[in-house]
């Protein structure tokens, strides 16, 4: 028996490694590479951060006028890869996507700080900028427009969840004998399979 399947839940599994990233990592332990992809298979890759896990999958959130806005609503396919460095644990999440609902995008932009809500309408992410300047003065002008009241989702940002059909959870060992074991969407359930490291 080795030290990675507690349960034959990779979520819950996931749940604890993400406990224990939290109490070591020194920041972001919710930083995630995101791997989107053109129809025609050109692969990109980016940061985000993970802001909800659940059984149904894993949910970040995005500019959707965005470079990988516009891969996923081109190819609606992804895959995620966690590494936290100070357990030297990596897992690695593969599936289709699908937005998130409007209430829960809502609810999530409203837990976001002020400052925060406005770069969302300030950022037009991923097309090129002129000036920094031009930025802050957007930042502003968004700040005076909602000066009163409640700041509004934009209509081009909100969340997406991975639906996980294949989970990959890495551990090193020693001699770089490492162990995977890899979990298989199967119905409602999981298939197990270890890996060769
Ligand atoms: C640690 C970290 C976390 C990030 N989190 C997010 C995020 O949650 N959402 C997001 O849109 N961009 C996030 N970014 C910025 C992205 O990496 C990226 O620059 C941006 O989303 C544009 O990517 P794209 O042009 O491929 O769409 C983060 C960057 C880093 C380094």
């Amino acid at each position: 028996m080795d030290g990675i399947a507690t349960t034959d839940d990779p979520i819950a599994i996931f749940e604890a490694w993400m406990a224990e990233a939290a109490a070591s990592e020194p920041n972001d332990p919710n930083a995630v590479c995101l791997a989107t992809c053109t129809p025609d298979g050109m692969p990109s890759a980016r940061m985000v951060l993970l802001k909800g896990v659940d059984p149904r999958g894993f949910v970040f959130y995005t500019n959707l006028e965005s470079r990988k806005g516009g891969e996923l609503a081109a190819n609606p396919n992804a895959a995620l890869c966690f590494h936290w460095k100070t357990l030297a644990r990596s897992v690695r999440v593969e599936g289709a996507v699908e937005p998130v609902s409007e209430a829960e995008a809502d609810a999530y932009y409203a837990s976001r700080a002020r400052t925060s809500r406005l770069g969302a309408w300030a950022s037009k992410q991923s097309r090129p900028l002129e000036s920094r300047f031009a930025l802050e003065k957007a930042v502003a002008e968004y700040g005076l427009k909602y000066a009163i009241g409640e700041i509004p989702r934009p209509p081009f940002w909100s969340g997406f969840r991975v639906l996980p059909q294949r989970i990959e959870l890495w551990r090193d060992m020693p001699f770089r004998l490492h162990e995977r074991r890899v979990f298989h969407r199967d119905g409602a359930g999981w298939r197990i399979e270890t890996l060769y490291p």
